[in-house]
């Protein structure tokens, strides 16, 4: 098994200890079009790719599929998972999704969200091959991604834009565009189904607001003003966004194995 310590110093894991539990780029409204979209039944075997916060496994668990597995790389977010997410037919495993460790063609559904974009190129590859030898034939595979618009951005602001996201949110995020996305998944030999888009508001005070619930968001605004240091870095990877707002969106792209 494959397992990282948490890296208290990535974007993500500083806005968790501020109460934020949606994490991905295109919020609640998108992941429910992803979860929609993948039609997740009684009879499906499930796998999500990186559950984090555990936020989307309690969507997908509502839904009573057959079997629920979480693949989650980090020591501590898999423990934390492990005490919310139990019972029969349920299991988080600490190990990449890269190396899941199940079988070939065993299930119907896998997702991963705002887990691919961290992964340097032949990474990405690798976990979507993953989910690609995991998947029965007719499967399906969502992804919920940060994107680069348009498709025909110029290297210069991808990599101004990688370059900046790499200083504030400290992860290596290399986003992509919409067709590079789709590419990607079909050089593993997936077929493109639907791609569903929203704009990168993450820190946005509605979108908050609407991923969080009101008291919640009350909550994250009062850490947030009582805690300088997190302040300064969440107020910088704000401002990042911003600032490339024309050029950041997030992505939903549902594809399948034929
Ligand atoms: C930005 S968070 C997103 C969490 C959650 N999917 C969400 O959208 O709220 C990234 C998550 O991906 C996990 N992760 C990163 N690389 C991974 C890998 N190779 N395999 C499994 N999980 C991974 C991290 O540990 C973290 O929980």
């Amino acid at each position: 098994m494959i397992s990282h310590h948490t890296n208290t110093e990535q974007g993500h894991w500083v806005l968790a200890k501020m109460g934020k539990r949606v994490l991905r780029p295109g919020g609640r409204e998108l992941t429910a079009k992803l979860i929609d979209a993948l039609d997740i039944k009684r009879s499906d075997d499930v796998v999500e790719f990186a559950p984090g916060m555990g936020f989307t496994a309690a969507l997908t668990l509502k839904r009573q599929p057959k079997t629920y597995t979480g693949i989650e790389l980090d020591e501590t977010a898999a423990a934390n998972l492990k005490t919310t997410i139990s019972g029969d037919d349920r299991k988080i495993i600490n190990t990449s999704a890269s190396e899941t460790t199940l079988d070939g063609n065993s299930v119907d559904k896998v997702y991963g969200e705002a887990m691919l974009t961290m992964q340097a190129d032949h990474r990405k590859s690798e976990i979507i091959g993953e989910a690609f030898r995991i998947l029965k034939k007719g499967g399906l595979y969502g992804i919920h991604e940060l994107g680069l618009a348009p498709d025909n951005i110029s290297a210069e602001t991808k990599a101004d834009i990688q370059r900046e996201l790499a200083q504030t949110i400290k992860v290596n995020a290399r986003p992509l565009t919409e067709k590079e996305w789709s590419d990607l998944l079909e050089k593993e030999g997936f077929s493109i189904v639907k791609i569903e888009k929203n704009p990168m508001s993450l820190l946005e005070p509605s979108r908050v607001i609407n991923d969080e619930g009101f008291f919640r968001a009350l909550g994250i605004v009062f850490n947030i003003a009582t805690h300088p240091k997190e302040r300064r870095r969440i107020m910088t990877m704000r401002r990042t966004f911003r600032k490339f707002s024309k050029n950041l969106n997030a992505v939903a792209i549902i594809a399948k194995k034929n």
